[in-house]
Order: structure tokens, then sequence, then C-alpha cells
């Protein structure tokens, strides 16, 4: 079967991974019951669900796919001595390693934490470092995992500016604030996604933000409540490049998380000359959400993405090559160096990746350097997916438009953040 008639239909993609996270580790610091509708329940989410549950917090699954989380709260779990170091392995996912490292130094948990192979070469200084000037003993290896908590913080208060463009480290730093009921206060400067700060107020804690600064006051009890997830963005964009570069597509995505925080995939795009359209666009929990109408481009224009966008866009920026692959001109992205340190080197694994289906791009320290082509070529050699999900899912887009045939593929390791993805892909050809 061949997709010549583009990708057409109405679709929900997954839901979004970082406010799953968030609001599965809320829930289990509030006191009471938290019900998560429409969680994203993928590999890496699982990974949080465990990791709550071995603070002694319940999570069940309802017959509707929803998370219902039973906790006694920060407070009952901080004095329950545990008698023995837990021992977590977080798998692939980084961001519940980053986040549930700030809430055992919250709550003073001895832990060892390890992962895969892919998250064991990450980074992990960039939180334990800031963790232990509060009084945190934290040990990593070489600064990566396994990492080994020995005792909380112990300062009275949290006051740090970001040093890289992370939304990991802010929120890490706050749920370690939250954990131990000291105030933090946090500079910004990136304007990284700001999904907790959103999602606080629900569970009755007040944050104050202003321009930079964000600032939660100590001794605030979170308070159970429901929170409704929105699909993911970071889903979403797939689809949305998809249906710009083929022919003879319209697509729409509902209830899409449209956070500017968050959609500099949609700027850029609508910069380049994609025709995309939002309707229906309201609130939920604090968080802008929207109906996505994409049809296919006439032309791309390549564009340069640098500076503040990039945090905006940071886990779309190997699908966005795609399409600046596809585009008229040159192209360069600058300042994302972060893209290093992802489930691969994605400026390594986007480079080789679009290189062996004939794309002009190189790799630069912070970025690529792209040249425009018409059309892309069938790959001639074997693809591997470095084991990232994202690459996974860039080259099944790919394929996908350069074969114009219909994919028969495993999910692998995109179980990560988009189990249903060649699901969504059989409705979109209409399969
Ligand atoms: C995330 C933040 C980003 C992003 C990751 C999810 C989050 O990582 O790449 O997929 O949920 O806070 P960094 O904080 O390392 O930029």
């Amino acid at each position: 079967m061949t997709i010549q008639n583009g990708l057409n239909g109405q679709l929900r993609v997954a839901s979004d991974k970082s406010i799953t996270h968030r609001a599965i580790i809320l829930g289990a610091l509030a006191v009471g019951v938290t019900r998560i509708n429409h969680p994203l329940l993928s590999a890496d989410t699982w990974q949080t669900i465990h990791a709550v549950e071995q603070l002694g917090v319940s999570v069940e699954v309802t017959e509707d796919q929803a998370l219902i989380i039973t906790s006694p709260g920060a407070l009952a779990i901080r004095s329950n001595h545990f008698q023995q170091p837990l021992q977590f392995d977080f798998g692939n996912s980084g961001t519940t390693t980053r986040l549930m490292i700030g809430v055992l130094a919250g709550l003073g948990i001895p832990a060892t934490i390890t992962g895969d192979a892919s998250l064991t070469r990450r980074p992990m200084n960039r939180i334990v470092a800031l963790l232990a000037n509060y009084g945190a003993e934290i040990q990593t290896t070489d600064g990566h995992l396994p990492v080994t908590i020995h005792s909380g913080i112990t300062a009275d208060a949290i006051n740090e500016t970001l040093a890289v463009p992370s939304a990991q480290v802010k929120t890490s730093l706050m749920l370690a604030g939250l954990s131990a009921g000291i105030s933090v206060v946090i500079f910004d400067d990136f304007k990284t996604r700001n999904h907790t700060e959103n999602m606080l107020s629900s569970f009755g804690v007040a944050v104050d933000c202003q321009a930079e600064m964000i600032f939660v006051a100590g001794n605030q009890q979170l308070v159970a409540t429901t929170v409704t997830v929105p699909a993911d963005m970071s889903a979403a964009a797939f689809w949305l490049v998809g249906a710009t570069l083929q022919p003879n597509s319209d697509v729409v995505l509902t209830d899409v998380n449209v956070n500017e925080t968050r959609s500099g995939v949609l700027t850029v795009l609508r910069r380049m000359g994609a025709n995309i359209t939002l309707t229906h666009e309201r609130t939920q929990n604090g968080e802008p959400i929207a109906d996505i109408q994409v049809t296919s481009a006439e032309m791309l224009i390549g564009t340069t993405i640098a500076g503040m966008e990039v945090p905006t866009m940071i886990d779309e920026l190997p699908i966005l090559a795609l399409a600046l692959a596809l585009s008229r001109g040159d192209s360069r992205v600058l300042d994302a160096s972060e893209l290093r340190i992802k489930e691969s080197n994605r400026i390594v694994t986007v480079t080789k990746t679009l290189q062996a289906f004939g794309a002009q791009i190189n790799e630069t320290p912070d970025g690529f350097l792209i040249a425009g082509v018409d059309h892309l070529q069938v790959p001639n050699q074997p693809l591997v997916d470095y084991d990232d999900h994202r690459i996974a899912m860039l080259q099944a887009v790919a394929k996908l438009l350069t074969s114009n045939v219909k994919l028969r593929e495993e999910i692998g390791t995109i179980a990560v953040s988009y189990p249903d993805f060649y699901k969504d892909l059989a409705v979109l050809i209409h399969d």
C-alpha cells in the first residue's frame, strides 16, 4: 500500500510525557487520592510509577486508563524510616532519574539509582552538585549513574540561577524543596518548560512566577486533586512535519498542549511556510491546549534556529531537521549543544540518520548546517536507531516520505514515549 493520498484524518496523539511524570510525582507528594486522566502510559512513565510505589504510595490503573494515586503525603513519607537504602533502576528515563533524585534528596531517603546503557552515559552532576550545595550527601560515578544518595538536603531554603537550559534541573530543585518543606527561588533565564509551575496550583500550592523568577514558599502541603493530561506536542511534531512534507495531506491533531515553552516547532514550521491552524484553544490545569490542523505545504524555506528558541523545541529538533533538509536554501541550528546529552548524542545521530537518506547536513559543535535538497533517497544501508525513541520516529517518518510505502515495524524503543505510534500512522494512511 502506498501513501500517495497523503496523511489524512484526525487523531489524538500520545499524552504528554513531561506532564504525566510531574502529575505522578506531585500526586505522590500530595495527601489524599489524586486522579490523573489520560496519562501517558509508556516505558518512561512506568518508571516513575514504580518509583513512587517504592515510597509506599499506591498507584492503580482504572478500566478507562486513568491513574489513581493514593498517598499519605510528603510529610508522612519523610518521617517513614526506610530500613534499607532503596534500589532503583530507571531504565531509559532521564526525567524520572533527575526528578526523583530531587524528591529523594528532599525527603532524605537513602537510595541507589541506576539505569540502562543510554541513561548511564547522561550527566547527573548538573543536579547532584546543586543538591550538595544544600547539604545533601550524594555520590555519583564520575558524574554519572550509579548515583547513591546517603542523606538529604539540610538547608532551610533553595536559591539557584539555572546554569544550563534544563527543565529537569529546575524541576528537580523545586521537587527537592517541596519534599523537604522549604522555600525555593529559581531564576530560569532560559524559560524552560514550566509544567511544574503550572500544575502546582491544582495541588493547592501557591507559586509566584515573575519574569525569570519562580518562588515557592516553604511549608506548603500538597493536596490531592484531578489532573487531565493533554496530548504531547513532542509526539504531534512527527505528524506536523510528515503532513507538511507529504503532498495531499490534511491532518487534525486534537487536544495538544500548546504551552509556549513547548511549541517552538509550530513557530518554526510556520516561519518556513507550513500551513498550521489552531482551533478550540482552551486552558486545562493551567496549560493551554488546542486542536491543530496541518495541510501539505507548497514549499518550505530554510531558516535559522538559535538562542531562546532552542529550549522551546529541544525534543523536536530531530524531526525539524528533516523539514530543514527538505527546504529551499540553507538552514542552521545553533546553541543546541544540549542535544549531545539526550537519549543519544542527537547532533551525531540526526546527522548520520539524515545523511543516510541523502540529506546535505553536517554537524557543528552546537547544532547543524543544512543545505536543502528536493527529495531524499531510500537509504542503501540498514538503519540503526541508536536506542533513541525520537531517532526511531524520525527514521519512520523519513522512510514513509522517501519510499512512499506503508511501514511494518516493531514498536521497539518508540515505546519509551509513543506506544501507539504505528497505530496512529495506520489511521493517517487509512490502512
Ligand atoms: C524534560 C526536559 C527536557 C526534555 C526531556 C523532558 C522534562 O530535558 O529534553 O525530554 O520533562 O523536564 P532537559 O531538562 O535535560 O533539557
